[in-house]
């Protein structure tokens, strides 16, 4: 197959690129660059990277030409970079998406996987998370993922376009940018153990998450485009497991093999306290279940 993955030089993208290429496949990369890095990406023969912006249709449509499938992982990934920049962050972010839609319609594209988020529940109590949920956008960045959502159905049942969105919880791995404060928390504690310096939690750590290994993400990528059934849906993807910052500060501690407390600092506005999902419909139809814990995945990214 050829494969278009958008946003192929940042942390998710990248693995799906060396998952297609490992697979035998023919991939092009569309990126811009802004937050992924073309060191992420291998040399290949098979692999052709074209440095570009989503919310260019022209730039779009170049790229879609005899592509089979579409993985849709370019965005701006940072919620408070949408919360400072509401209508830049849209342009590529909604408006990106519907470009990449409607190349694909044109180009007759056999699947379409987009990546949306767990952002989309925002700060509704009920738990687990599940897909038949309301969502409650309290960002831009929500706002654009359900609007991509959406358009990704209307593209499935008006012209028949294959669309599959897949709402990733935390995800984490190798390549993930520490860099920011709202980057992965796990790419944040891991960097600070490995300079010897003491991690900072906002809140008393008792906030939980659900951590999903990159590798577990790739695969449900893969299964978005090969399962029938799966088409025009919309799926969590999760360990459904709740796991308590402390937790995890102490398990990656464990692994480092060193004692240390973390700095606690007031609770940072508008985080939210838990988060978990229910991940049965992605069981079910897409065929998926995460195969590495939250041990294992650390110890591989360490
Ligand atoms: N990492 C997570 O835990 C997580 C959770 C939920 C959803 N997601 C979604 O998964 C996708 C990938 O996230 P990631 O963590 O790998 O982020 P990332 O920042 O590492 O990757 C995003 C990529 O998109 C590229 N990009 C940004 N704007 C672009 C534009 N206008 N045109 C072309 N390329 C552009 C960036 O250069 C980067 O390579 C994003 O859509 C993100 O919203 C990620």
């Amino acid at each position: 197959m050829k494969a278009l993955v958008t946003g192929g030089a940042g942390f998710i993208g990248s693995h799906i690129v060396e998952r297609l290429l490992n697979d035998g496949h023919e991939v092009v990369v569309l990126d811009d660059f802004s937050t992924g890095h073309r060191h992420n990406l291998p040399e290949h023969s098979s692999l052709s990277i074209i440095e570009g912006d989503i919310s260019n249709y022209d730039t779009v449509k170049q790229c879609m030409s005899g592509i089979d499938w579409v993985f849709h992982k370019a965005a701006v990934a940072s919620v408070p970079r949408t919360v400072n920049d509401p209508v830049g962050s849209s342009l590529i972010n909604y408006l990106g998406t519907l470009h990449l839609l409607e190349a694909a319609r044109q180009n007759k594209v056999k699947r379409f996987v987009f990546a949306s988020s767990a952002a989309l529940y925002g700060d509704e109590p009920t738990l687990p998370k599940l897909e038949t949920m309301c969502p409650v956008t309290l960002s831009p960045y929500a706002v654009d993922k359900l609007a991509s959502e959406s358009a990704c159905g209307m593209y499935s049942r008006l012209y028949g376009l294959e669309t599959v969105c897949l709402r990733y919880f935390n995800v984490y791995g190798p390549r993930q940018d520490p860099s920011s404060p709202y980057s992965g928390v796990i790419s944040i504690f891991t960097n600070k153990l490995s300079h010897n310096e003491i991690p900072t939690i906002y809140g008393d750590g008792e906030q939980t998450r659900d951590f999903v290994f990159v590798s577990d993400v790739v695969e449900a990528n893969m299964k978005a485009v090969t399962e029938k059934a799966c088409s025009g849906q919309f799926f969590n993807i999760a360990c459904a497991n709740k796991i308590s910052l402390n937790h995890l500060l102490k398990t990656l501690c464990e692994l480092y093999e060193v004692e240390l407390n973390a700095r606690y600092e007031e609770a940072r506005q508008g985080d939210i306290k838990h988060s978990y999902a229910n991940i049965d419909k992605a069981r079910t139809l897409l065929n998926w279940s995460p195969s590495i814990d939250l041990k294992e995945g650390l110890s591989r990214l360490i």
